[in-house]
């Protein structure tokens, strides 16, 4: 932050803390809402007193001073994973803190500097010098985030209620917390995506729009009293499933979008899930693939056990069905016309996130559920891995780097697509359809189907929709541009305007 910026720097800072304090007030005081909304109204503490109120400050896995089963409602907004490290930067204020708070709290200062070894982080430079360092802090993160989760249960009334934030960017980490949360004893209820994502173009960004927080709202595990509860994933996987499938409608109704409604799904089918916990296998999984490539297996899986049944299961089987679910909106229903599974990847992705990069473990997920294999079928095919994300290349750089693959879409259908996309914009749009109906494309389900499925989710150009496209979306919206003009010359018949454009009017 550039701190001297009128308005914008400390202006802000203190701006937004004032609002905090504000609405902490009213929160406690709601008599004096009215008199707080509207800037510096002053409070009027005459006639009124307070409702008795504790503050305590202590690490989230050692509350003794709280009683069993004594507590309605945990609210928590834990540290996500290795995100931020708390402790380090608050040193800067806590020096500070101490030299003026510290007068009124002494006892919260008793520290030279703030505690790091209580924190719940996963910090490698708590094991600095140790062999697998990282690894280890991810156990640790793990290990005391389930000892915070097990007091918070402790303490929670049976017919309490925990809610918990998270954002979402290493999906990887669900599967470590929630482990934390069912093993602690907890269900999840219900999960709901919350967009924080800062106010920006319509519907295209440079970078994936990846920045929801999602609430879980969780509940004590009530044990389960049938003896015919499903204890197989191979019984609980079709409810998981038929779970996201009941709520999915109304998330999209609720315009949840992208990859967020990847997210929001998450919830029905750990809520089935978590029900059921502990669950096994009843025939055991070959070890896969990209488990050796992934780093978050290196970062929390144990041994691996052919039998084990993991949260990630859960979460596979609900990317699954809101893939499908997706599918079947962007492409009208062909007989024999289902996408091959490198061009559902490539539709789901741009459908998902609506960037041209996102992160590569997200990349990964989408994979598992389209059945794709990234490295093989993607990375250097159609995209490239960079650090830690996947960069998608557009039609004509797909033909520069010599990767466009056959044209008659013999191995998947985007094949094709993208070598019209790039005839029409290196030379014209008669060539294109001269080629495309050369090869008898028009005439084919398949590719009508995978066409009207791309032009559904590539981002709209600044000729049709009207928009200025940013730089990194642009060679994508010049492929939209080639593909929607030759739709519009030779397969307008076949298939109907574009459900994206009527959003632009
Ligand atoms: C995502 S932040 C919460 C931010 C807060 N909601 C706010 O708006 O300021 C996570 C917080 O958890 C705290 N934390 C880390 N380990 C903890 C522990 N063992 N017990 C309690 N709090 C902890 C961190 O210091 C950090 O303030």
């Amino acid at each position: 932050m550039a701190p001297l910026i009128v308005g914008l720097g400390y202006d802000w800072a203190i701006e937004q803390t004032a609002k905090c304090i504000e609405e902490l007030v009213e929160l406690t005081r709601p008599d004096a809402g009215a008199a707080t909304t509207g800037k510096q109204a002053g409070f009027d503490f005459s006639g009124y007193t307070p409702p008795p109120m504790t503050l305590t400050c202590k690490s989230g896995d050692a509350l003794d001073h709280i009683a069993d089963g004594s507590i309605d409602c945990v609210v928590m907004d834990p540290p996500y994973y290795d995100n931020v490290m708390y402790a380090e930067l608050s040193d800067f204020f806590y020096v500070w803190l101490k030299r003026t708070a510290g007068h009124v709290y002494p006892e919260l200062f008793l520290r030279p500097l703030t505690d790091k070894e209580n924190e719940a982080v996963a910090n490698p430079a708590k094991f600095k010098g140790e062999k697998g360092a990282r690894a280890l802090a991810g156990r640790d993160y793990q290990e005391r985030m389930a000892r915070i989760f097990s007091e918070c249960r402790r303490v929670l009334k049976a017919d309490g209620i925990m809610t918990l934030m998270f954002t979402h960017k290493a999906t990887g980490a669900w599967d470590a917390l929630t482990t934390g949360l069912m093993q602690a004893g907890f269900t999840i209820d219900a999960s709901w995506p919350i967009n924080t994502e800062a106010e920006g173009s319509l519907h295209i960004k440079e970078k994936s729009a990846a920045n929801s927080t999602v609430l879980l709202v969780c509940r004590p595990r009530i044990a389960p009293d049938s003896d015919d509860e499903p204890q197989y994933w191979e019984d609980l996987e079709p409810r998981v499933a038929a779970a996201v499938r009941q709520r999915i409608g109304q998330f999209q109704q609720a315009g949840i979008r992208g990859v967020d409604l990847y997210l929001s799904c998450f919830g029905p089918a750990l809520e089935e899930f978590s029900k059921h916990w502990p669950i096994t296998r009843g025939t055991p999984r070959p070890q896969p693939e990209a488990r050796r490539r992934r780093r978050q297996a290196e970062l929390f899986e144990e041994a691996w056990d052919p039998y084990a049944v993991t949260p990630e299961d859960a979460l596979d089987a609900a990317r699954r069905e809101v893939k499908n679910w997706r599918l079947d909106q962007l492409a009208q229903k062909r007989p024999n016309a289902e996408l091959d599974p490198v061009t559902a990847w490539f539709v789901l992705a741009w459908d998902a996130f609506a960037a041209p990069v996102f992160p590569f473990d997200e990349a990964l997920r989408l994979a598992r559920a389209t059945g794709v294999d990234l490295e093989r079928d993607i990375v250097g095919r159609l995209a490239a891995k960079k650090n830690s994300d996947l960069v998608l290349w557009d039609a004509s750089t797909r033909a520069a780097k010599g990767s466009l693959g056959p044209a008659d879409g013999s191995r998947a259908m985007l094949d094709a697509i993208h070598h019209l996309a790039h005839l029409g914009r290196a030379h014209n749009i008669g060539t294109a359809r001269e080629r495309m109906e050369r090869i008898g494309l028009h005439d084919e389900p398949k590719f009508l189907s995978a066409l009207e499925a791309v032009l559904e989710v590539l981002p709209v150009s600044t000729g049709f929709g009207g928009l200025d496209v940013p730089e990194a979306a642009a060679a994508a919206a010049g492929d939209f541009d080639a593909l929607e003009k030759l739709r519009r010359l030779a397969l307008s018949q076949q298939i109907g305007e574009p459900e994206q454009l009527k959003m632009f009017g």
